[in-house]
């Protein structure tokens, strides 16, 4: 029987994905052969209600040379790193000689925001692609050991995509407990599963998303692990997510936002099993849905390509057996995914350029977190009568 990562109880589990390649390994034409695979299912805590994976990819099995999170692909990402940095300056970055830590660092604008502003900062990130000062781990005790010693303790550690992947929080909360001044925050955003279940986006569950998180799940982790829950924000980006801030037990009154958000979430059922069997029922839905549109679309001659290789649109391609006979290729900016395949579906990748040359009739949009800024970018698509075809809250064109 599966156990919660964070408090050891059994999970019960609701939804099984079965057999799902790493996300994020894009393989070239001739290293399919060497393709890993695992069970991707998600279950729920039976003790802190914790929605997570029931196995997690083995860590020499993970892909860390991965693709570093380029916000700069995306200018809603970059102006929601800067947002939060500036935020930061004006709350909790305003002693004397503050210092801020992101765990992940994502491609650094948040950090760079804050150093442009003259405060001292770091990325914590084993691989070191930050573009700003980093020092190379992953955060625990002996890093975070290491880190105060060298530059004293953090006003604020910040960790965005990133806590949502790691599997043993308890050595990240070890590091907290070091490195953090009495009265610093640690600031995490990750999907929110209230969002998921909302809208049924189901392609958010994959390898690198290991845990689902509610704010009764986060307030009863932080509790476990000696910090409290102080705050909550929602935050629109990457299709809803929100964004909590931990403090040292007693050391601030908790807003009202977090009682008012476990109101929400007890009268929409988050913590009760019979939610989550109902969304499973809506995901084989949209599974049949999108199978069927883009069936029927071929058969009319339709000429349909995908928009966007994210990490997402590979539960979602290997749970709807879409591959190459239904999408000739997949359309995104990051050099490092062109010239491969789509993990698991082996659609090809290729340069955004491709897109319209020339335009299909329709574009599945895997990127659909990005939605109205592509949108945006591609308004010629449509003015040439070119449709986009969307899953997310349900399958629908427009
Ligand atoms: P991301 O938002 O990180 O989603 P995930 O976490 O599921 O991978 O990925 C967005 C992908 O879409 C990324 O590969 C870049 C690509 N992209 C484009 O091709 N064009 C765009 O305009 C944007 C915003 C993203
Ligand atoms: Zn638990």
């Amino acid at each position: 029987m599966s156990r919660c990562r964070v408090c050891s109880h059994p999970i019960r589990e609701f939804f099984d994905f079965e057999r799902q390649p790493l996300s994020s390994a894009f393989p070239r034409t001739g290293e399919l052969d060497e393709e890993y695979f695992f069970r991707l299912a998600v279950g729920m805590c039976e003790s802190c209600t914790l929605v997570q994976l029931i196995d997690a990819v083995p860590p020499e099995r993970a892909h860390h040379q991965g693709y570093p999170y380029h916000s700069a692909a995306s200018s809603v990402m970059c102006k929601h790193f800067e947002q939060t940095a500036r935020r930061f300056l004006e709350t909790e970055l305003t002693g004397a000689d503050p210092f801020v830590v992101e765990i992940g660092a994502n491609d650094g604008v948040m950090l760079r925001t804050c150093g442009d502003a003259g405060v001292r900062h770091l990325a914590v990130e084993p691989s070191g692609a930050t573009g700003v000062r980093a020092h190379r781990a992953f955060f625990d005790a002996h890093a975070a050991t290491r880190i105060r010693d060298a530059d004293g303790t953090a006003d604020v550690v910040y960790a965005a995509n990133t806590i949502c992947g790691v599997t043993d929080l308890q050595p990240v909360f070890e590091g907290l407990d070091v490195l953090l001044a009495p009265d610093g925050v640690f600031v995490f955003e990750d999907p929110y599963l209230g969002e998921i279940i909302e809208r049924t986006s189901f392609d958010q569950i994959y390898d690198e998303h290991v845990f689902f998180f509610t704010v009764r799940a986060v307030g009863a982790l932080a509790d476990r692990f000696g910090f409290e829950l102080v705050d909550i924000e929602r935050l629109p980006v990457h299709g809803g997510q929100i964004r909590y801030t931990l403090a040292r037990p007693g050391r601030r009154e908790p807003s009202p936002a977090v009682a008012d958000a476990l109101r929400t979430e007890q009268a929409h059922g988050l913590a009760e099993l019979v939610t989550l069997e109902r969304f499973a029922a809506r995901v084989q839905r949209i599974r049949d849905d999108l199978v069927a549109l883009l069936h029927e679309l071929r058969a009319d001659g339709a000429r349909i390509v995908g928009y966007g290789a994210t990490a997402k649109s590979s539960t979602m391609a290997n749970y709807c057996g879409i591959g190459p006979e239904l999408i000739p290729f997949v359309c995104d900016t990051t050099p490092a995914k062109q010239g491969r395949l789509t993990p698991g579906s082996h659609i090809p990748v290729r340069p955004v350029e491709a897109f319209a040359d020339p335009y299909p009739d329709f574009a599945l949009l895997f990127a659909w977190n990005h939605a109205e800024e592509i949108m945006a970018k591609e308004r010629a698509f449509r003015e040439a009568g070119g449709r986009w075809i969307l899953y997310v809250p349900q399958v629908h064109i427009v």
